[in-house]
């Protein structure tokens, strides 16, 4: 059997995505961050580990910097509004070997209810089968968080089954969740946003 292959380094790339533009983070992006993780919602199903600023700081450090190559992470920004961090979108876990990576995302309260966390794991789940030896995109949420799955139903992604207490979320208790993917090759999303 071949050894498996090792990460490669990414280069940071801006993402256009319609009503929303991915950009890679910046460190002056800190502010931003640690407001959103005051959010109860981000809190509890994003924030396990940001219980302070310097938390937020050092979140932002290992997601502004892609030269591990097992991630790519983005801010949601309004385009032409650079500076206002409407969400975050990563995929994760990158792995050439199983040509598999996860996705992971939130925005912040004042963006809801526009569509842009579908939007931008479409344009991720996109820019990944383009550029990446990747054929499937995994995502997880836990079963009580529905706005989570329904994020999944219109980026295009099928729902695989239940994994039971699978992982631990911000209230300290392991939840169960559901699992969903999109493969390569399934049917992209007809995606509108109503912003
Ligand atoms: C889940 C989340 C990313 C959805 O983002 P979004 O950009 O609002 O996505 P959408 O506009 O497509 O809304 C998705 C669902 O959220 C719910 N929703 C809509 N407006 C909302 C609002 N203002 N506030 C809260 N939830 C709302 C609805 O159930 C909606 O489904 P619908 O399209 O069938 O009405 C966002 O609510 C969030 O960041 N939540 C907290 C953190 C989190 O859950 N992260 C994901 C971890 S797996």
């Amino acid at each position: 059997m071949s050894a498996a292959p090792l990460p490669e380094p990414l280069e940071p790339v801006v993402l256009p995505a319609g009503p929303v533009r991915l950009r890679p983070w910046r460190e002056d992006d800190v502010d931003e961050v640690w407001t959103a993780f005051q959010d109860p919602d981000i809190r509890l199903w994003n924030g396990g580990g940001v219980a302070s600023r310097t938390d937020a700081l050092v979140l932002l450090g290992r997601r502004l910097d892609w030269s591990s190559g097992d991630h790519a992470s983005w801010a949601l920004v309004e385009p032409g509004r650079d500076d206002v961090v409407l969400g975050s979108v990563s995929l994760h876990s990158i792995d050439r070997f199983h040509g598999g990576a996860s996705v992971g995302y939130w925005t912040a309260p004042a963006a809801r209810g526009r569509g842009l966390a579908a939007v931008a794991v479409d344009a991720v789940c996109r820019w990944a089968f383009a550029t990446l030896p990747i054929e499937r995109v995994e995502l997880c949420h836990a079963v009580e968080n529905t706005a989570s799955g329904r994020v999944a139903e219109k980026a295009g992604f099928t729902r695989e089954g239940r994994l039971r207490r699978s992982y631990r979320y911000g209230d300290g208790a392991t939840h169960d969740e559901l699992l969903w993917s999109r493969l390569a090759d399934d049917p992209a999303p007809g995606l509108s946003s109503r912003s």
